[in-house]
């Protein structure tokens, strides 16, 4: 038997099974019922490592569902290995990093106590929001990034004069990462966002730069596509060509996919970190990477 197991989530069971060739590691099955009444039981099967395990489950919707399963799944593994990795793909909660407004529970906070309750020796996550998050976690954490496996795949398209476009300031080093791999030049669009409501807006005027080039907006994840429709409809203002989106986590919530094409996005690319249609871009080999 191999030192190491991969113990597969049911958010994650193809990216899992990858990853455990990659590793070569035991691979751990779970099979899951959810109740009615919103429980979950789970029952591994496979045999798992005295050394090393490394469960692997995404936290994409049903969210607070994946969480408990991951969360049981790290207990089980705990009681067999001494050392329990967790990789997560895609984080939820994420974005919850911080109080944004009086009283706002830092839920990001509470998730690190959890993980750390329930065995976990490290998380690794792929492209968080950000980073900020993960200084709340009591335990040893490690992000890695998607991005040059995004570029891979774009590198295969023919873009012309292409231009990298992050939709909001805060995604301005994102954006400045993916053209430096892409050769390309890049830029920043001004967002702002209502705390209350979520609705976003363009605060970027003019961009003469973006005429007649085909653009590729990088963003760390979609969900309602509010950022990237809103992006879109300007940047189709200013006349550019075609508007490609890469992103690392495609959540594509409430027809997301459909309202971005109709907004003119030619092609929305992302990675296995929530499996999909739009997700092209495998993550097993740099995952395998952060954990050998
Ligand atoms: C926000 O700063 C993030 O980087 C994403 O742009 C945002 O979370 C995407 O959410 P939505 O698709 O709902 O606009």
């Amino acid at each position: 038997m191999s030192k190491l197991s991969v113990i597969s989530g049911k958010s994650s069971e193809k990216l899992a099974k990858e990853l455990s060739k990659k590793i070569k590691a035991n691979f751990v099955k779970s099979e899951i019922k959810v109740f009615p009444d919103g429980e979950s039981k789970i029952t591994l099967i496979g045999k798992i490592s005295k050394k090393k395990s490394v469960v692997v489950q995404s936290v994409y919707p049903p969210v607070d569902t994946n969480l408990i399963q991951i969360f049981s799944l790290i207990a089980k593994a705990k009681e067999n290995s001494s050392e329990v990795d967790v990789v997560i793909p895609y984080m939820g909660y994420a974005r919850q990093d911080r109080e944004f407004l009086p009283g706002e529970i830092v839920t990001m906070k509470v998730l690190g106590k959890l993980f750390k309750g329930a065995g976990a020796s490290k998380i690794i996550v792929v492209d968080i929001h950000s980073l900020i998050g993960l200084k709340h976690f009591p335990i040893k954490t490690k992000n890695v990034t998607a991005i040059p496996d995004l570029v891979n795949y774009f590198k295969k398209l023919s873009l012309k004069n292409p231009l990298v476009v992050s939709p909001d300031q805060g995604g301005k080093e994102r954006a400045r990462e993916f053209a430096r791999e892409f050769n390309s030049d890049y830029i920043a669009l001004e967002k702002i966002r209502n705390r209350k409501t979520g609705k976003v807006k363009i605060k970027t005027k003019n961009l003469d730069e973006v005429k007649n080039r085909d653009l590729v907006l990088v963003d760390d994840m979609i969900s309602t596509g509010g950022s990237i429709i809103k992006a879109t409809q300007f940047l189709k203002k200013q006349k550019c060509k075609r508007i490609y989106v890469a992103c690392t986590h495609a959540l594509l919530m409430n027809n997301a996919e459909k309202k971005i094409r109709e907004a003119g996005v030619t092609k929305i690319i992302s990675t296995n970190t929530i499996p999909g249609k739009t997700s092209k871009v495998d993550i097993s080999k740099t995952i395998a990477k952060a954990i050998m």
